[in-house]
């Protein structure tokens, strides 16, 4: 099932049925090749000017999710539209064409900034590998850049290491928009960021998303940064989407026992939420993606959980209009029901 995208238009990427499946090394005393199912099924689109968040717990899959779509790692199996044109089965110079249209600015501007290059290099490597720009027209884009992500013109001269968290990481936006993108993978970017830093970062990402019409894959594990940013978030959990809808609904209201769970963890000020939210967050251990549970993937650690979750998966499917959610007793929050063994339809399962 896809979790579609608003436009009447078609969305700028349309992302179907993505399977990424790794090679996990059995341990040296058991025998043959085991699965690492990082991304198990996941379907989103995303409309030209917005911002989807994805957010879930460590190793859920957000960051497989983004390289497939850059193409950083090879899915197993699915499809990714972009502009209309399938990403998956373009190469050569359409594909570098295409290419273009998506970058990425990840969390440590130190893993992807050259440490010995300097900063206008580094702004302008992009206009010289795609052959966009020589010269005096390529010095000028550089200064353009910069000036756009608001960094002042003497630090062209300056190495990555001169420059604090917070200026590297417009360095990496800078480079991002070198190319003239539309679609921005955007991997926990202001993660590794003092809070007052990451507001500016956020605003400037806001304010270029404005005025270049970007969209964003916005991935972070902070749900509050994922709610100020994102038009709709979708939710992930285990290799695949829990629940999507938009940013105002989901924090609201959600509908999956998971969703509301990370809110456990998360400050939410809707007294409504606050009442029906479990007093801890989801407790025990993530799931092995080489060994994903029966059934629904959550079901060990749900309170809600009954014997068909066990058995039976259930399917992300469209609740309300706009609203996904792949859980068998989704009516049970939605009608206000909590998460808590009072509440719950039966005591909460022990997770082993
Ligand atoms: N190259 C790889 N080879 C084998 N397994 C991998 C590889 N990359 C990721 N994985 C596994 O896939 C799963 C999903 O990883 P991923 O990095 O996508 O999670 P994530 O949601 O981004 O987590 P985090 O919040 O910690 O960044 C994890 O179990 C991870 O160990
Ligand atoms: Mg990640």
């Amino acid at each position: 099932m896809t979790v579609p995208a608003r436009s009447a238009e078609g969305p700028l990427l349309d992302v179907r049925d993505l399977v990424v499946h790794f090679d996990a090394r059995a341990a040296m005393f058991r025998r043959g090749r085991q699965t690492a199912r990082a991304v198990d099924g996941v379907s989103f689109s995303v409309d030209a000017g917005e911002t989807l968040g994805l957010v879930g717990e460590s190793g859920c899959g957000k960051s497989t999710t983004g390289r497939a779509l850059l193409k950083l790692v090879k899915p197993t199996a699915g499809s990714v539209s972009f502009q209309g044109e399938d990403l998956l089965a373009t190469r050569g110079r359409d594909l570098k064409r295409l290419r273009r249209g998506l970058q990425a600015v990840f969390q440590d501007p130190y893993d992807s900034l050259n440490p010995r290059m300097r900063i206008r290099d580094i702004v302008g490597e992009p206009l010289i590998i795609h052959g966009l720009a020589t010269g005096a027209t390529r010095r000028r884009q550089i200064l353009e850049l910069m000036e756009r992500v608001g960094l002042s013109e003497d630090l062209a001269n300056r190495l990555p290491a001169e420059l604090s968290g917070g200026q590297r990481q417009r360095v990496g936006i800078a480079r991002a928009l070198a190319v003239n993108p539309s679609f921005i993978v955007c991997d926990e970017a202001v993660s590794a960021l003092d809070v007052s830093v990451q507001a500016q970062v956020l605003n400037l990402l806001r304010r270029l998303q404005q005025d270049l019409g970007l969209s964003y894959l916005f991935i972070s594990h902070d749900l509050s940064v994922v709610r100020h940013v994102s038009d709709r978030v979708a939710v992930m959990y285990a290799g695949k989407l829990a629940e999507s809808a938009s940013s105002e609904v989901l924090y609201a209201r959600p509908y999956h026992p998971y969703t509301l769970s990370i809110l456990a963890a998360a400050p939410v000020a809707d007294p409504d939420v606050e009442r029906r939210r479990p007093d801890e967050p989801v407790t025990g251990e993530a799931p092995s993606p080489v060994h994903p549970p029966s059934g629904c993937r959550f079901h060990p650690r749900c309170p809600l959980a009954q014997d068909r979750c066990r058995t039976e998966e259930p399917e992300l499917v469209e609740v309300e209009p706009g609203r996904w959610t792949a859980c068998h007793f989704w009516r049970t929050l939605k009608d206000g029901g909590g998460t808590t063994p009072a509440s719950a339809p039966r005591a909460p399962v022990k997770v082993s």
